[in-house]
């Protein structure tokens, strides 16, 4: 099933081998490189790519060395990657990631901002280290609104920096994520407090988004329950289901397999359009499998994500078409470094 086509949106997917989005830190000035092309062209056999988390303003830069989509400039040198990934007859698109409380005013040259002024007791990342994360400023209700016009105005970027779309980044505790929470969003305007208040800004982030470049080129990541950088949800299904309920019609859905199955099964009934599973969630103890991809298109899945297995084999797709061993790439090299970013090969026969 892995290997078998898929319409999604206005794309002929050839597999259903998602790239999952990696950071990996290797941007200059806030823009991807040649190497980064070189990188994402190495990869175009997946059926789709979804790129590195990318800030759509300056404020919502997570961590150093991480790249935009809000200038001239990054739109231009975004051109150079997704032409490379187009002439090796690929498919990309941007994660938008807003990093919200997630960040640092060495990093941003701003303040970082979140629904309300609750630091998450977790680190952050700065060129000078790892630090404990800022209390963050809590947005008024019309600086919410800018948030919600940034995710729109980046996506209408990243189409005409090339891209075929944008994924908005709703997991891992980042802004949208924060405002699904309970503990970091105590707001008591319409964007907080019920589900319904919580679930808002997501919503409007993914309306302003298909508003800008049309509902089959949007999708949004998704981390039911999951708790990374000190985030509480209550009542995940009921979170979760609304949500799915509000959401404007778009292109997918791409879950971290944060909730138990149960929970992750209801939820890919409720969705009416394409479901993208990531086995391997908020990097578990092992990286996805084949074989927990098959499941899951058995149990309903349509598309199946793959983080780490990306890293060390740009040849996935033909690595598990010929059952061919998959390298183990090492996390020295996640972030950062020259080496462990496009000195992987494909297969040697
Ligand atoms: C180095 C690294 C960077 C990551 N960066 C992001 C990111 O920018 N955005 C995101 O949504 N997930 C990110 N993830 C999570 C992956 O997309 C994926 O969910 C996770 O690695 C589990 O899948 P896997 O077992 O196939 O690796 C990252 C994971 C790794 C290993």
């Amino acid at each position: 099933m892995l290997l078998t086509s898929y319409r999604l949106g206005n794309l002929t997917l050839p597999n259903r081998l998602v790239m999952a989005p990696m950071t990996r830190a290797r941007a200059v000035d806030g823009k991807p490189t040649a190497s980064t092309a070189t990188y994402y062209a190495q990869r175009a056999t997946a059926g789709l790519i979804v790129t590195e988390g990318v800030h759509p303003n300056a404020v919502g830069q997570a961590g150093p060395f991480m790249p935009g989509v809000h200038t001239a400039e990054q739109v231009e040198a975004w051109r150079v990657v997704t032409d490379a990934v187009h002439a090796n007859g690929g498919r990309i698109f941007a994660q938008l990631m807003h990093g919200g409380r997630i960040g640092h005013p060495d990093v941003a040259g701003h303040h970082p901002v979140g629904p309300s002024a609750i630091a998450a007791r977790t680190e952050v990342f700065t060129a000078a280290g790892v630090v404990p994360a800022p209390v963050p400023r809590a947005l008024s209700s019309a600086e919410v609104q800018d948030q919600v016009r940034a995710f729109g105005d980046a996506a209408r970027c990243a189409v005409e920096a090339g891209f075929d779309g944008v994924e908005l980044h709703g997991a891992n505790g980042y802004l949208i994520q924060q405002f699904l929470s309970s503990s970091a969003n105590q707001r008591g305007d319409a964007y907080g407090g019920s589900i319904a208040g919580r679930i808002r800004f997501a919503v409007e982030a993914a309306q302003a988004a298909v508003d800008a470049i049309g509902a089959d080129r949007v999708g949004i990541r998704l981390s039911p329950g999951g708790k990374v950088q000190d985030i509480v949800e209550e009542d995940v299904p009921a979170l979760y289901g609304e949500l799915l309920k509000a959401l404007p019609d778009m292109a997918y859905i791409h879950l971290l397999a944060t909730a138990d199955d149960e929970v992750l099964m209801g939820l890919r009934k409720a969705w009416p359009t394409a479901f993208i599973l990531n086995p391997g969630g908020q990097i578990g103890p092992h990286a996805g499998t084949r074989e927990q991809g098959e499941r899951w298109l058995a149990n309903g899945a349509d598309l199946i994500s793959y983080g780490r297995a990306y890293i060390g084999n740009p040849d996935l797709v033909e690595r598990f078409r010929l059952g061919l061993p998959l390298v183990d790439a090492g996390r020295e090299t996640w972030f950062q470094t020259e080496a462990g970013y496009v000195d992987y090969p494909s297969y040697q026969h």
